[in-house]
């Protein structure tokens, strides 16, 4: 692949700033320093750039904490989405977002381009637990947490597969399914004829959300994090 892509894939900046660099001398392949940005490598080659070894990464992982009043999606006529809060020195990787969280919903969502990731995270088949904090119109009570545990009727007169259920406060709890159903969280409440007021996504398989991000902030995953 071109230079200038093989740079860009690893999130150095933008493609303008990459083929600045590369004019300027910044880059070496095979410690040989190349001005070309068409030049031809793989991931064979020793990359640096500004002196530093470049890993090739062709695919990316983003943990946002997704603010209410954007939706999760990659484009919109009217709404805004959680594309539009990433810096366009992502562009280049067509990223979308694994899985929905409602407008209102705040919370871990992650954005990817790795598919395969994504159907695995998102498929039935692999039951990824997610958590969720909820805050509630009314009380919270041990006979909803029984009623989850049994799985209770939502749209469509599905039965939802056991969910936990701790009970924080009066109208707190954190809920864990291993569903991705939409709506499904305030659907659950509602079966019992409660409603969800605050719902915050915190967890999404292994990953926990990164307490250190506010919302609508977003940072790449660490090598060692992953949902499974
Ligand atoms: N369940 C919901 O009801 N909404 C979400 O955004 C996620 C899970």
């Amino acid at each position: 692949m071109r230079l200038d892509k093989f740079l860009a894939d690893s999130a150095l900046g933008s493609r303008s700033e990459i083929k600045n660099t590369i004019k300027k001398g910044g880059v070496t392949v095979n410690s040989v320093t190349v001005k070309d940005a068409g030049f031809r490598v793989d991931e064979k080659d020793a990359v640096t750039y500004m002196g530093q070894a470049v890993a090739y990464t062709p695919f990316i992982y983003l943990m946002m904490n997704k603010p209410a009043g954007v939706i999760s999606a990659t484009e919109d006529k009217t709404k805004k989405t959680v594309l539009s809060l990433i810096d366009k020195k992502y562009a280049h990787y067509n990223l979308f977002p694994v899985g929905r969280l409602d407008i209102d919903t705040v919370g871990l969502l992650i954005l990817s381009n790795d598919g395969e990731m994504a159907h695995k995270a998102l498929s039935p088949k692999f039951h990824v637990e997610k958590t969720y904090y909820v805050e509630t119109e009314k009380e919270i009570t041990e006979d909803d947490k029984a009623a989850f545990t049994e799985g209770v009727y939502i749209a469509g007169g599905t039965k939802t597969l056991p969910a936990k259920l701790s009970v924080l406060s009066e109208k707190s709890a954190n809920l864990s399914i291993t569903e991705g159903k939409f709506h499904q969280v305030k659907l659950m409440f509602e079966s019992r004829g409660n409603k969800v007021t605050y719902l915050k996504r915190i967890k999404f398989g292994n990953l926990k959300l990164d307490d250190a991000l506010k919302e609508g902030e977003y940072r790449p995953l660490k090598p060692d994090e992953s949902i499974f």
